[in-house]
C-alpha cells in the first residue's frame, strides 16, 4: 500500500501546449535526453520529417510531415516519473487535442521569444484554464532576437489573463545573449561559455564573485528589470501556481539545451502529482487502492501492420495489472485487461503494471468510447463527462459508390466513435454532415475511409459555420434555412448551423424562446 502510494506520487503527466514552430519537438526531445528515454537527439525529430518511416503511425504523417495523432512518452529523472502527453503540432488540430488536456495535471506552455502569444497556444490555454490546471511557462529561442521580455510577459497577462512569475530573467538577446539571471536559485547561468556556468548571488541579488558579465551593459539592463519586477511583479504564491491562476515563467532555449534542465527541475519540484477527479460517487482519491480510470482517446490502425485500435486511458487510482478484470461503468460489463501497451519514446512496448497518473493503451475491438469509465474495485461509478468541443468547419459527406453503403456506415460509426470528428445528420433528409474543429480531419477522414473500409467519399465543402445547439426537444423546422441549418448530432440533439455572427445574432433576435448553447462554453 505505501509503495503504491509513493509509485502515484512519484508520477507528473503534462501535455506541451504551444503554437506550431514553437518549439515543442525540440523541447520534447531534450527533456527525454535527460531522462535517458531516447538514445539520441534527433529521434523525435527525425519522425516529424517522415525520416522515422517504419513504423510511422499513419500514411499522411509522412505525406505531410506532420504529427496527426497524439502520442504519450514516459521518461524518469530523479525518482520522478513523468509521462508526456503530445498534442498534434499542425495548425489544424482537432478534439483530440484538446481532450488530451483532459488526462493531464499540469500543462508546459511554450511561447517563441519573437512572436508572443500566438492562436494556437490561446485555444489550448482557455482549455487548461477551464481546468484550473497549473500551467508551466517556457519562453524559446532567446538566442535569437526577439520582442522584449517585459513586453512578452505583459502580452501574457493580458492575452492570457494570468498572473506571471519569472523564474529566471534573460541576460541580452539573439547575438547579445548572454544568459538566465535564476532569481529562484540566486544564480547566474552563463551561455555557451568554457568555464562553470552557475555564478551564485548573494542576499542583495548581486554575484558573490566579481565576474566580468558585469561590465556588460545587458545585464546592467537585467538587473534593473530585476528590480523592476521585485517591486512592482506579482509575488510567487505555491497556492496560485497549483491553482492556475500563477504561471511560472521560464527563459532559455532549446535548440541549445539552455535553461532546459533548469526549467525541467523546478518544474518538477512544483508540478503536481495525480490529484482528485469528480465521479458520480464524489471525489476519487488517486491513493485509493481501487484501480479507476477513463479514456480520453481511442485511434485505430495506429500501425498498418498491426491494423488494431488503441483506447488510451488515463488511470486515476491504484493500480494497474495485466489481466486484471475491471468493469465498464457504462454497461456495466466484466471486462479482462490482457492487452495492454505504453509508449515509450518510440517503441511499444508492453506494460504489465502502472499507476495512477500513467497513461496506458489497452487494445480495442470496438469495446470503448471515449469518456467511458472503467473500474476496478466493487463501487461502480462514472467519471465526469469529457467536454464535447464546438466544431467549427463542416463538410456534407456521401459515398461515390452506392453499392458500398454498408462499408461507409461502418467506416462512418467506428470512426466517428474515435472523437475527432463530430457526425450530424440534417434534420429532414438525413444527409450527413460532419464537423471538426480544423481542416486536416477530413483528409484524416478521407483517406481512412479509403484505406481501412475501401470507401471512396464525396466531400462537399460547406466551409466554417458556428454551430449551437437547442437546449428543447423540439424545434419548428421552418426555421431550418440556408443561413441558419437545422441538423441533429449523433444523440439526436437539435444544432443549428449558422453563416456566421451575425446570422447567429439575427435569429437570436427573431427567437428569444429558444435558448442556444455550446458544449463546452468558451469562457473569454
Ligand atoms: P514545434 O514542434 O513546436 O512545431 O517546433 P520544433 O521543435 O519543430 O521547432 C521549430 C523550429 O524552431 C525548428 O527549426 C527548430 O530547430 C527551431 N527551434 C527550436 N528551439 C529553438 C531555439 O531555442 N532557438 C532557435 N534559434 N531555434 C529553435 P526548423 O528550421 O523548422 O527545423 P530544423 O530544420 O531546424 O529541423
Amino acid at each position: 500500500m505505501k509503495k503504491l502510494q509513493e509509485e502515484v506520487l512519484s508520477r507528473r503527466t503534462f501535455a506541451i501546449i504551444s503554437h506550431p514552430d514553437a518549439g515543442k519537438t525540440t523541447l520534447t526531445e531534450k527533456l527525454l535526453l535527460f531522462g535517458g528515454a531516447i538514445r539520441e537527439a534527433g529521434t523525435v525529430k527525425a519522425k516529424k520529417t517522415g525520416k522515422y518511416a517504419t513504423s510511422d503511425w499513419m500514411e499522411i504523417e509522412k505525406q505531410r510531415g506532420i504529427s496527426v495523432t497524439s502520442s504519450v512518452l514516459q521518461f524518469e529523472y530523479n525518482d520522478i516519473k513523468v509521462n508526456i502527453l503530445d498534442t498534434p503540432g499542425h495548425q489544424d488540430f482537432s478534439e483530440d487535442t484538446y481532450r488530451t488536456l483532459m488526462a493531464v495535471d499540469s500543462a508546459v506552455m511554450i511561447i517563441d521569444a519573437a512572436k508572443g502569444i500566438e492562436e494556437q497556444t490561446l485555444k489550448l490555454f482557455k482549455v487548461c484554464s477551464m481546468r484550473g490546471i497549473p500551467i508551466f511557462t517556457f519562453i524559446n529561442k532567446l538566442d535569437r532576437q526577439g520582442r522584449p521580455p517585459l513586453e512578452l510577459l505583459s502580452e501574457l497577462e493580458e492575452v492570457l489573463g494570468i498572473q506571471s512569475y519569472p523564474m529566471n530573467w534573460p541576460i541580452g538577446m539573439g547575438q547579445d545573449f548572454m544568459g538566465i539571471y535564476d532569481r529562484y536559485h540566486s544564480r547566474v547561468e552563463l551561455f555557451k561559455t568554457k568555464e562553470y556556468t552557475k555564478l551564485p548571488l548573494n542576499e542583495d541579488g548581486q554575484l558573490q564573485e566579481s565576474h566580468e558579465i558585469e561590465e556588460s551593459p545587458v545585464y546592467q539592463q537585467a538587473l534593473e528589470e530585476i528590480e523592476l519586477l521585485n517591486e512592482a511583479g506579482n509575488p510567487f504564491s505555491k497556492e496560485a501556481i497549483d491553482q492556475g491562476q500563477l504561471t511560472p515563467v521560464f527563459f532559455g532555449s532549446a535548440l541549445n539545451l539552455f535553461g532546459v534542465q533548469t526549467f525541467l527541475e523546478t518544474y518538477l519540484q512544483f508540478a503536481p502529482p495525480p490529484k482528485g477527479r469528480n465521479s458520480t460517487s464524489g471525489v476519487v482519491d488517486p491513493l485509493s487502492q481501487d484501480f479507476s480510470g477513463f479514456i480520453f482517446k481511442i485511434q485505430a490502425n495506429m500501425n498498418p501492420a498491426h491494423r488494431d485500435r488503441i483506447a488510451f486511458i488515463r488511470i486515476c487510482s491504484g493500480q494497474f495489472e495485466r489481466g486484471m478484470s475491471v468493469t465498464l461503468a457504462r454497461t456495466g460489463k466484466n471486462i479482462k485487461l490482457s492487452q495492454s501497451t505504453q509508449f515509450l519514446a518510440d517503441d511499444r512496448t508492453t506494460v504489465n503494471e502502472a499507476v495512477a497518473g500513467d497513461i496506458i493503451g489497452l487494445y480495442d475491438t470496438g469495446t470503448y468510447q471515449i469518456g467511458d469509465t472503467l473500474v476496478g474495485g466493487k463501487n461502480t461509478f462514472e467519471f465526469e463527462r469529457l467536454p464535447q468541443f464546438t466544431p467549427e468547419l463542416f463538410v456534407k459527406v456521401t459515398a461515390k459508390n452506392a453499392l458500398k453503403q454498408k462499408h461507409f456506415h461502418k467506416g462512418m460509426q467506428q470512426l466517428v466513435q474515435e472523437g475527432a470528428i463530430q457526425l450530424f445528420k440534417t434534420a429532414r433528409t438525413d444527409e450527413y454532415i460532419l464537423g471538426a474543429v480544423g481542416q486536416l480531419q477530413f483528409e484524416v477522414f478521407e483517406h481512412r475511409l479509403k484505406n481501412e473500409y475501401n470507401v471512396d467519399i464525396l466531400m462537399e465543402p460547406m466551409g466554417s459555420k458556428i454551430a449551437r445547439w437547442v437546449d428543447a426537444d423540439k424545434v419548428d423546422e421552418k426555421l431550418s434555412s440556408q443561413r441558419s441549418m437545422l441538423v441533429k448530432d449523433r444523440y439526436s440533439r437539435f444544432v443549428f448551423l449558422f453563416e456566421n455572427d451575425f446570422a447567429l445574432r439575427w435569429f437570436q433576435e427573431k427567437n428569444p424562446a429558444i435558448s442556444l448553447y455550446q458544449p463546452m462554453e468558451d469562457r473569454s
